[in-house]
Parts: C-alpha cells; sequence; structure tokens
C-alpha cells in the first residue's frame, strides 16, 4: 500500500485510464497492420517523452516523487519499454511488434501485482 495526496493519487489514476485507452487504440492499429503507428502513438501515451507531464500542475512533486524506489523503477521500466515498442514497431515485423508490446504488458501486470495506492 502506497499513500498518497489526493491530487497525485488522482492524475495517477488518470493517467491510468489513458494507459488502457492507449493500449485499446494500439491494438486497433495493430489489428489494421499499421504497426508503425501503433509504435508512434504507443510514444506519444507512454513514452519515456511523456514522463514529468504533471511537473507543472504539481510544482515538481508528480506521482512518481511518492513512490518507493522499487514501485518508480517499476514505472521507469514501463516508460523505456514503451519507447522501445515504438523503436521495434518502426520495423514493421509483426511477430517482432507483439513481443515487445508484451514485454511491455507485462510491466503493467508486474506493478499492479505489487503496488496499490488506495
Ligand atoms: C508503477 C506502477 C504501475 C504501472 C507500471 C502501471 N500501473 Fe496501472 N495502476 C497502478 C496503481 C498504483 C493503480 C491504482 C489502483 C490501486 O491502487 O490498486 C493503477 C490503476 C490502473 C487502472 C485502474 C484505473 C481506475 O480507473 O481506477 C488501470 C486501467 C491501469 N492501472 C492500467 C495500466 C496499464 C494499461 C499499464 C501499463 C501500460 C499500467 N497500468 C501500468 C500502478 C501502475
Amino acid at each position: 500500500m502506497v499513500e498518497m495526496p489526493e491530487l497525485q493519487r488522482e492524475l495517477l489514476r488518470q493517467e491510468m485510464q489513458e494507459h488502457l485507452i492507449a493500449y485499446q487504440r494500439i491494438l486497433d492499429h495493430l489489428s489494421r497492420g499499421e504497426i508503425a503507428e501503433a509504435g508512434d502513438f504507443a510514444e506519444q501515451t507512454m513514452g519515456v517523452s511523456t514522463m514529468g507531464k504533471h511537473r507543472e500542475i504539481t510544482q515538481g512533486m508528480g506521482p512518481g516523487r511518492f513512490m518507493p524506489a522499487g514501485m518508480r523503477q517499476m514505472a521507469f521500466t514501463m516508460h523505456e519499454t514503451a519507447s522501445e515498442f515504438a523503436q521495434v514497431a518502426q520495423e514493421e515485423d509483426m511477430p517482432k511488434a507483439l513481443r515487445a508490446l508484451h514485454e511491455l504488458t507485462s510491466t503493467c501486470v508486474g506493478c499492479h501485482m505489487s503496488f496499490r495506492t488506495r
């Protein structure tokens, strides 16, 4: 159980919902054979480039600041794995892309099985 102020907990929850929606869009792209597009979308929604997006509203104290080290590491790995999927997807090789997406899904599962905020 990880304690977080209301604002950060709510921001994390919003971000999680966005991740789930992103997953749906990624799978939709893949089902149409739009592999590179799936990758681009993953980077825009979950990649390393999206880290720190709550900096302004939280004055530098985003949800990550309240995570224990192990949880923060998992969050970082998630963003990294999303960016790796985005890169692999540019090769337009479906089995390879699906394997990379599986790595990303494992990070979702890993954190949910280990931590909760309520
Ligand atoms: C660093 C840890 C971590 C990672 C990684 C993570 N989550 Fe979460 N997620 C949480 C926590 C904490 C909650 C809050 C639920 C709780 O407290 O039990 C949550 C909640 C959710 C919820 C429920 C939101 C709601 O409406 O209450 C969804 C959906 C979700 N995550 C999707 C994802 C997806 C998809 C991924 C992978 C792309 C992911 N999460 C990766 C920690 C994580």
